[in-house]
């Protein structure tokens, strides 16, 4: 792939005009949502799609997430139901992406659902991702902004980091609030958690008032389902109450550590900190030993994470 100049762009009217203008031209632009940053393609444009799969060195297979502004827009793309309708009302727009059926003439390019007939659909909850998808007036297709199977980002400066060079641009408006990626519910028509994220499943189950039985996917192979994720460069060694001599520590609640996810044992905090201490650490280019970190609320997403980051590769 030739490389370019990727544009270092902010959240302006000027620079959003610009993004937006990118995007219709089939060109690809980094930007914020509450979760971590984005990759965004127009989904119906299969060559921008393509350069989407091309950029981040992403196998073929893996469908992307389609971002929209609001409920009546996902409803072009997807077979809306009364359990989506039920979900979104308290958690769209925010950090829950839910896969449903694809409505017949949704006009999407095929690589954007990888060939399945379900789409995974979802309504950032961060302005400037509200703003960029108002302008641009396309439905955006926007894996996490990161060379694939890396750690994911939650500033523009980890987008530079790993795609610079690749894409046209990054619009810039600072770090994620979130820091995890989106849950993923299937709703087709069986719930299922696909993964765990920003919006804890205790939540989830709260507004169902139904248990979640937790699925893996046999059908496709997700990069968020695959062993090894999130991966820095040296290794991880997870659960640990201490460092080995020559390992970085990763902290969590009061202790001794080189970076601490959360010094108050805060699970919301410790998830806006996460990848951000990782790309810290991982420049740093040495073996890295994490605390335990409670398997609750956001605790299980974070775990999710940590248990891929730490995988053999
Ligand atoms: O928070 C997020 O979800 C971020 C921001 C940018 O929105 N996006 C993100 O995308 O994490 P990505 O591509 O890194 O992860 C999308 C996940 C993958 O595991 C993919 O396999 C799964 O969603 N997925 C996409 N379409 C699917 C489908 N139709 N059925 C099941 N899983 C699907
Ligand atoms: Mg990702």
């Amino acid at each position: 792939m030739s490389t370019m100049q990727t544009l270092h762009l902010h959240a302006n009217d000027a620079d959003l005009a610009r993004a937006a203008g990118l995007l219709q031209n089939g060109d690809l632009v980094a930007f914020p949502t509450e979760t971590v940053y984005g990759l965004g393609a127009d989904a119906r444009n299969g060559k921008a799609v393509a350069s989407v799969y091309a950029a981040k060195g992403r196998p073929n297979f893996n469908p992307l997430i389609v971002h929209v502004p609001d409920v009546a827009s996902a409803q072009k793309y997807v077979m809306w139901n009364e359990t989506a309708q039920l979900l979104a009302d308290p958690f769209w727009p925010g950090a829950l992406t839910m896969v449903l059926p694809l409505r017949e003439g949704h006009g999407l390019s095929s690589l954007v659902t990888a060939g399945l007939d379900t789409l995974a659909i979802r309504v950032p909850n961060h302005p400037t991702a509200q703003r960029l998808l108002e302008l641009a007036n396309a439905p955006i297709a926007a894996p996490s902004a990161n060379p694939s199977g890396r750690i994911s980002p939650t500033t523009a400066q980890h987008v530079f980091d790993g795609l610079s060079g690749k894409i046209a641009a990054v619009l810039d408006d600072g770090a994620c609030a979130v820091g995890l990626e989106s849950t993923i519910l299937g709703l087709t028509p069986d719930v299922a958690l696909l993964r765990h994220g920003g919006v804890a499943v205790e939540a989830i189950e709260k507004t169902l008032s139904v248990g979640l039985p937790q699925e893996t996917p046999k059908t496709i192979t997700a990069p968020g389902q695959m062993e090894s994720h999130y991966a820095p460069s040296e290794a991880v060694r997870l659960n640990v109450s201490s460092a080995m001599s020559g390992e970085l520590f990763l902290g969590f609640g009061p202790m001794q550590c080189d970076l601490n996810l959360s010094e108050n044992a805060d699970l919301i905090e410790a998830a806006a900190n996460l990848f951000d201490h990782l790309h810290q650490l991982d420049k740093i280019g040495k073996p890295i030993a994490i605390a335990p970190i409670p398997q609750t609320g956001l605790g299980r997403a974070i775990n999710d994470r940590l248990r891929r980051a730490a995988a053999p590769r």
